[in-house]
């Protein structure tokens, strides 16, 4: 009994020894799924990450979405660029919803989560955080009710809302393809006759862009 309890007690310190191999080495991770958190996180390259580590063995998949994927229910993707170009031919692009299609009440809520902080609630670009220069932006926020919005077209807004413009940043990320519409049929109802499109069934927005508000 004894000796069993010697070589057991030999055996267990030998194995420690050998087990830690030392000289700083973690030892192989034969199951890096186990050992580090392949967890999906949206946007994270985790193979790189995984490679980093050490790893031998890294799982293949790429944790972003194949370029052009629309989600369940979203609406196609917008493709034109985020540059000077694609700015001027944002305006060619039409507001696929009418306003009558649209929900008002929940675009409104959209515009004031969203927008109305900057623009303000009366879209008049003097929303609380600018207050008249007072508030704690300082980039004047544009007037959504002046003449010149009233004549940029849809797609321009919805583009400027994709990409954003100047101070203001984008809201891409904040409210999707179909939300964004939304808001410029909003902004459109709100700015009434002289909005360029209270006509998002005109054939060609473009025209409507640069015709003079009644
Ligand atoms: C943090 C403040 C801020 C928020 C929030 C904000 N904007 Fe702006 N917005 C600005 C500023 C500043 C400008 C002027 C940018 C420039 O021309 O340099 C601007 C410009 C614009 C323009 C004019 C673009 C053009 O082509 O001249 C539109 C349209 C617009 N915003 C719509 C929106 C909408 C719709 C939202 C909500 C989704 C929104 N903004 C949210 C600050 C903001």
């Amino acid at each position: 009994m004894k000796k069993l309890f010697i070589l057991a007690a030999v055996g267990t310190s030998l194995s420690i020894f050998v087990g830690c191999g030392g000289k700083g080495s973690p030892g192989r991770a034969y199951m890096p799924d186990m050992a580090y958190s392949n967890a999906y996180e949206t946007y994270t390259d985790a193979q790189s990450r995984l490679k980093n580590s050490g790893a031998e063995m890294t799982p293949q998949y790429n944790a972003m979405p194949v370029p052009g994927t629309i989600a369940q229910g979203e609406m196609a993707s917008y493709r034109i660029e985020n540059s000077e170009e694609g700015y001027a031919q944002s305006a060619s692009v039409k507001n696929p919803l009418t306003t009558s299609a649209v929900d008002q009440k929940e675009a409104e809520r959209l515009y004031l989560v969203n927008c109305g902080i900057c623009h303000g609630a009366k879209l008049d670009g003097n929303g609380p955080l600018y207050k008249d220069g007072n508030g704690p932006y300082t980039a004047a926020p544009k007037n959504l009710m002046g003449d010149d919005m009233k004549k940029l077209a849809d797609g321009t807004m919805f583009h400027v809302m994709t990409y954003g413009k100047g101070a203001m940043g984008s809201y891409a990320s904040q409210l999707s393809t179909k939300q964004r519409w939304e808001i410029v049929t909003y902004i459109r109802a709100k700015q009434g006759n002289g909005g360029a499109a209270n006509n998002n069934a005109a054939p060609d927005s473009t025209a409507a862009a640069t015709a003079q508000p009644k």
